[in-house]
Formats: structure tokens, sequence, C-alpha cells
């Protein structure tokens, strides 16, 4: 008999038939967001479960689920896991970096052209019949080429971002823990926080979220950067203060937010929404076909050899805490 796993949300067909050439599989077709409840429910007599972002694995969770061994992510950020809990509790924790990288940078590039030409502003303006004429003065933006980008968090959709830098001529600073060996072959100058906030003509967050990165640009900081500044977020909302973000926009001391994630989602800060200086996605920065499908093969792989099945049994590609497998 088959080992049951649990497929959280609606996942590609094709990836579901490839997980039930190996296990019983409990597919999620209806695509709710479980509750806690449900999970608690749904998670015990699984060995393995493929999760998105939407769940949240804890300990208190972990306590239902004796017969778990692995847990995929089909995500890069993984803050939805706590790795200490899953480690305490023997569960390979696994995510899907690396395939998405590239499209997540595109994206990221989409949303600071569109937040410093006003794409989006232009679109709905136009698109409600109010353009007469043309006027030397419409829709005023800022210019990307030639200025300087600023990334928070040098990992590599960060160093992906900056290397598009070259293109528009920009010079690019960045700040992380510490400085990036791989970020001088861009010409990335490292710098500290404020040094980024007060010198960035754009500012872009590729950092991932942690509890001690909550809010990590918040009032403090957006009063370090420049007027005419963008800032866009392609990592986790909770890293910047909407509130004061919204403050910041609606006073005039900040040109425009480029937002693909919030502090609450699928709900947006009301005020952030009504701001025409706000280019507003939904969580879709690594939404490209090809990509999206990448990342739930690969976290089959990850969950199928996790699991001791297929070709790579007992070594997932992308594993978050080796030291469970070593002791498995
Ligand atoms: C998406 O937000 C991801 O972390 O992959």
């Amino acid at each position: 008999m088959k080992e049951k796993i649990l497929v959280t949300r609606k996942v590609f067909p094709a990836v579901i038939e490839r997980l039930r050439e190996h296990f019983d599989v409990e597919t999620n077709d209806g695509d709710q967001i479980y509750t806690r409840g449900e999970l608690e429910v749904r998670m015990p007599g699984k060995v393995g479960a493929l999760v998105s972002a939407t769940e949240s694995i804890d300990a208190p969770l972990l306590r239902h689920c004796t017969s778990l061994r692995a847990v995929a992510n089909l995500a890069v950020g993984y803050n939805n896991l706590d790795l200490a809990a899953l480690s305490t509790a023997k569960v390979i924790a696994t995510n899907t970096p690396d395939v998405l990288t590239e499209s997540t940078a595109d994206f990221g590039w989409a949303l600071l052209m569109a937040t410093a030409r006003r794409t989006g502003e232009a679109e709905r303006w136009l698109r409600l019949g109010l353009w007469e004429k043309w006027a030397l003065d419409l829709f005023l933006g800022v210019d990307v080429h030639g200025t300087t980008l600023g990334v928070l968090g040098m990992g590599r959709i960060g160093r992906a971002v900056a290397r598009r830098a070259g293109g528009f001529g920009m010079s690019v600073l960045y700040h992380d823990r510490a400085p990036v060996d791989a970020a001088r072959e861009l010409g990335a100058r490292y710098c500290g926080k404020d040094e980024l906030l007060r010198a960035a003509d754009h500012l872009i967050i590729t950092m991932p979220y942690s509890a001690q990165a909550h809010h990590t640009i918040g009032r403090r900081e957006l009063a370090l950067m420049k007027r005419s500044a963008t800032l866009v977020n392609i990592s986790r909302g909770g890293l910047v203060d909407e509130e004061a973000l919204a403050d910041a926009l609606a006073e005039g001391r900040l040109a425009g937010a480029g937002l693909d994630v919030f502090e609450q989602e699928p709900l947006v800060c009301s005020r952030l929404l009504a701001s025409q200086k706000v280019v507003a996605t939904p969580h879709i920065a690594s939404a490209s076909e090809k990509t999206r499908m990448a990342m739930a093969n690969l976290a089959a792989d990850n969950l199928i050899a996790a699991l001791g099945y297929g070709a790579h049994a007992g070594r997932p590609p992308s594993v978050l805490n080796p030291q469970v497998l070593d002791t498995a």
C-alpha cells in the first residue's frame, strides 16, 4: 500500500500525477485555504505534505502529525515553516530556490518601471476615457536609467535584479548582513542600510522575512529616503510598515511604491489600495507559466526524494534542514 501525502493547495495535474506514482495523494481541488483546524484533521496519518506559503507549519501543528517525515514548501521563502520545530520533530523541510530567480527579478523590474513611470495610474485614467489631448506635463514620472538602484538583500534574487541594472546604466548599492562576494562582479557597492536608503533613487526589497526583519522599512527608514524615490517590495509584506508607507506617499515624501506582497494577504491596506502612487499586484512575482511549473516540479522532486523514493531518494535537491537527513 502506498504511503499517504497531503497537497494543501491546487497544483498542476501533471505534477500530481508524478506524486501519485509513489504516494496515495490527498489533493485540494477546491483550492480553499485550509484553516488550522482542517490541517489538524488532514495532516495526521500523512508521511509528507506539499504546502504553500499560505500554510503555517509550526510546533503545535506538528504535535498532531506523528507520521510526518517531510514538508515541501512550494515557495523559496519559508517564513511559514518553523524550521526549528520541524528539525526537532525530525521532519525534512525543503523549498524551491533557483528556478524562480530570473522570473522574480524580471517582475521586480516590471514593478520598478511601472512605479517610476506611473503606468498603472496612466492606464486607469486612459481607460476611464479621460484622455482628451496630448500634454507636455501628462503623467510626469521619474527616470530609471542613469539613476542609483538600492538593493536590500543581495541573495540570488537581489543579484539577478542588480545584474539587470547594467542595461539601464545605473549605479547599484546594496545592503545585506555582510558584503557578498558575487555582488562585486556585478559592480554593486556594499553600504550600510541608512546610506542605502538615503542614496537610492529606486529601492527594491529582496531580502527574506523573519520575525526580526519585521518592518525593516518603517517610519524612520522611510524618512531617510528621497522624496523622488520609489520603493518596490517583491519579498514579503511584513518587511514594510504599510501604514508608515501610506503616510509617506500621502504626504509626498516618496514618489511611489510597487508592491507584490502585503502584510495581511489577500487583504491590502485600504490606504495603499486607494493611492494612485501604488502599483499593486497579487503576489505573482514568480508567476510565469514556465517558472510556476518548475517550482511545482521542484517541490515534488523534493518530497519524493525526502521520503526515500525516486532517483534521488534520500537526497532532496533543496533541503533546508540537512541535519535531519544526516540523522535519518
Ligand atoms: C514566493 O513568494 C516565494 O517565496 O516563492
